[in-house]
């Protein structure tokens, strides 16, 4: 397909209208050379305050499906791997939960072999699902757009959400346009490709733990058995942040049972589970409400989840103490270290600036926005057609919109 096509008056008009707009937002940015096939501009993360004003207004995620992935990461269009927690205490319980039970037995999830999926997986879900994107417009015709702006998974804005804050990580994301949605997908950094390579027994174990406390907080689990890391639970969403429509999937631990209903409209009952570090020194408290509470709260909000548990564990791997964490009280919690409003309109912003600079329409053109590390700018380059960061399958692309 031809992507370079004369662009009207019109679009050259809109296309200058959006430059002067993000010129506007960010007088600071170099973006005067800007082409309009092959971009290479800048995005300035730093200084942080200057989106610390009113924040950017995140509409209630709506839960629009679902899906499973087996024990081998098949897609299953069904709930088979939704499991249910029963949240039977208040806000604390103590218990004793050792996370290194059938440790031996487990299959664990080869995050090298996940990276590969890319977006396939929901891409899946979308093509079994086409008929969720038709609008009141074109209920009777052939679906010929899916009207969001924005499609990927949750992983990655929860990334982007906490960029204001990450000062060492850098991230990779690629985007395509394909029938006037941008798709973006995440990229493991060099860096963090080299720290899974070498990732100690220690490391292996502690995630291996997160994956066992999911599975003791599972209703009718038999702990005695192994886990297997690849099966997963997945709900697809449906937002809007400020001006950009977003549809993403998101990986999900569970739902109460006491609060779960089909067919429902958000995910108000369902509960996201964490471990930690048991808190014991000043720094316990602090590493927690700085880094662990952004996280947990990023993921949570991003698709609605109100409550998140938290496993405290000892240096053994056993867990001593459960507590709950409402999702709206973390803000207030971790007020002294991030804020919702500088991570929403960074977020905000950026999605501006991936709207601005991704304009070729085209399933096999790549833009590459790199976060520099040590808390560097986020660099815009449109790669073409490049078989090394493509993301955007054949199969999905020539079926989406004739099916
Ligand atoms: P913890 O978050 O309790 O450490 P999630 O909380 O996102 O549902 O993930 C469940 C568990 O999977 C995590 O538990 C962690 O043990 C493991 N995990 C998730 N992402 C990981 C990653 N990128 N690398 C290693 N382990 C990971
Ligand atoms: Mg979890």
């Amino acid at each position: 397909m031809s992507s370079l096509k004369r662009k009207s008056h019109k679009e050259d008009h809109v296309f200058s209208k959006r430059r002067q707009r993000i010129l506007d937002l960010h007088p600071e940015q170099k973006i005067g050379e800007m082409e309009k096939h092959s971009v290479d501009a800048k995005f300035e993360v730093h200084p942080r305050r200057k989106y610390d004003t009113s924040p950017a207004t995140l509409r209630r995620p709506m839960f629009i499906g679902d899906f499973s992935l087996d024990g081998k990461r098949q897609f299953f269009h069904d709930k088979r791997n939704l499991h249910f927690i029963s949240l039977d205490w208040h806000t604390s319980k103590k218990v004793e939960y050792d996370l290194n039970m059938a440790l031996d037995k487990m299959t664990r999830k080869d995050f090298e072999e996940t990276s590969t999926e890319k977006l396939d997986r929901l891409l899946e879900w979308i093509l079994q699902n086409t008929y969720k994107f038709h609008t009141k417009d074109s209920a009777e015709k052939p679906l010929h757009c899916l009207s969001t702006d924005f499609v990927c998974f949750r992983g990655l804005l929860t990334e982007l959400l906490c960029t204001p804050y990450e000062n060492r990580e850098g991230w990779i994301v690629c985007a395509t346009k394909f029938c006037s949605t941008i798709y973006l997908c995440a990229y493991d950094t060099p860096e963090k490709q080299s720290r899974r390579e070498n990732e100690t027994d220690l490391q292996r174990k502690m995630s291996a733990w997160g994956y066992k406390f999911e599975h003791y907080m599972t209703d009718g689990s038999n702990t005695e058995e192994g886990v297997n890391e690849n099966e997963e639970y997945c709900c697809v969403v449906r937002s809007r942040l400020e001006s950009h429509s977003l549809v993403y999937g998101a990986e999900v631990d569970g739902a109460d049972p006491s609060k779960y209903k089909t067919p429902h409209s958000d995910l108000k009952a369902f509960v996201e589970l964490k471990t930690s570090k048991e808190l014991i020194t000043d720094n316990d408290y602090r590493s927690l409400y700085r880094f662990k509470l952004k996280k947990w709260w990023s993921q949570s909000y991003l698709v609605g989840i109100p409550r998140v548990v938290c496993g405290f564990r000892d240096a053994e791997g056993i867990v001593h103490t459960l507590n709950t964490y409402e999702v709206e009280d973390m803000p207030f919690i971790s007020k002294d270290y991030w804020k919702p409003a500088v991570m929403l309109n960074f977020l905000n912003k950026f999605l501006d600036f991936v709207k601005i600079h991704v304009q070729v329409d085209d399933p096999e053109a790549v833009y590459k926005f790199e976060r520099q590390p040590n808390g560097g700018d986020i660099l815009c380059t449109y790669l073409g057609h490049d078989p090394k960061w493509a993301f955007l399958p054949k199969w999905y692309c020539e079926k989406v919109f004739h099916s």
